[in-house]
């Protein structure tokens, strides 16, 4: 890959990071796009160099997995003159009572929404802090903002995101390196499938196609902000999460989430 302007996209073969991947490459980035599902990568970047001319490239890699995380941190580390920007939006959600799941199911969570975040955060911030330019985009939630039960490790998970992702971006700010969360909230997309989450009432929330989630992050990233939550309802969800007393809060979301645990998709 020649040009200096490279994105990496995790997750990109699906919802956001698909998304993102495609505005990404309209806004004059060349892609890596990472997922498990190469099949689809590839579908992608044929896609999208024929409508963009940007140059595109694809690694399959479970980012579950320590060893496949380190074959992505070569790929970065191969292209760091290039690399302008990391999109760590890999994740996966599970909703359902606390006895319900494997807990090698919320291992992997963890590994995924959280160790892989966070490594790769790192190997990329080593790379950039030298070239004191850069920019990282980690994908949190509207759930980091408060604790949701039936959700719990996924809510905690966020939350981890959000208050690392907030702590980096202020030390990597004196290196020139813009560092954002991107927190939506309720995006149609194949989350909500994979989490096990049985409703699609639409009704008591706003509902965000992954195209206008991505919009919203990337112009956000654009003017420089810290924390991004994409649209009107998702931001007065969190004001009230803020203001609200913090057992009203539980009670509320433990209510609108004990009936939707439905069955998640093996991810296996
Ligand atoms: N949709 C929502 O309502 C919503 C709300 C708040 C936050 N989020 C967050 O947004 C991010 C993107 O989710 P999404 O809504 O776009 O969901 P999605 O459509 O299910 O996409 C998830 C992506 O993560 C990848 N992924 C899953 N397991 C992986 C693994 N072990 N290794 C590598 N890649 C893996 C999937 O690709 P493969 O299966 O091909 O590996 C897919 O590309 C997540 O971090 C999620 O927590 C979503």
């Amino acid at each position: 890959m020649g040009s200096g302007n490279l994105a990496v996209v995790t997750g990109a073969s699906s919802g956001i990071g698909w998304e993102m991947s495609k505005q990404l490459a309209a806004r004059g980035y060349d892609l890596l796009l990472v997922a498990r599902r190469e099949d689809r990568l590839r579908a992608l970047a044929s896609e999208v160099s024929h409508q963009t001319g940007r140059n595109t490239d694809v690694l399959g890699a479970d980012l579950t997995q320590p060893s496949e995380r380190r074959k992505l941190v070569s790929a970065l580390e191969s292209r760091k003159e290039a690399l302008q920007l990391l999109v760590n939006s890999a994740g996966v959600g599970m909703v359902g009572p606390t006895v319900a799941p494997p807990l090698e199911r919320i291992m992997k969570l963890i590994e995924l929404n959280i160790t892989a975040v966070t490594e790769l955060s790192y190997e990329t911030a080593k790379i950039m802090i030298p070239r004191r330019a850069g920019g990282l985009i980690n994908v949190a939630s509207t759930a980091s903002f408060q604790a949701v039960p039936y959700m719990n490790v996924y809510s905690a998970a966020k939350a981890y995101v959000l208050s690392f992702t907030e702590a980096l971006g202020e030390e990597l700010r004196e290196y020139g390196i813009r560092v954002m969360a991107l927190c939506p909230g309720y995006t149609k997309t194949e989350f909500q499938a994979v989490a096990g989450v049985k409703y699609d009432d639409t009704r008591f929330r706003s509902v965000m196609s992954a195209a206008a989630c991505a919009r919203a992050g990337l112009d956000d990233f654009d003017k420089g902000k810290r924390i991004s939550v994409t649209g009107l309802g998702n931001k007065l969800l969190v004001l009230s999460s803020w203001i609200a007393p913090r057992s009203i809060t539980l009670k509320i979301g433990s209510r609108l989430m004990k009936n939707r645990a439905g069955q998640p998709l093996n991810d296996e």
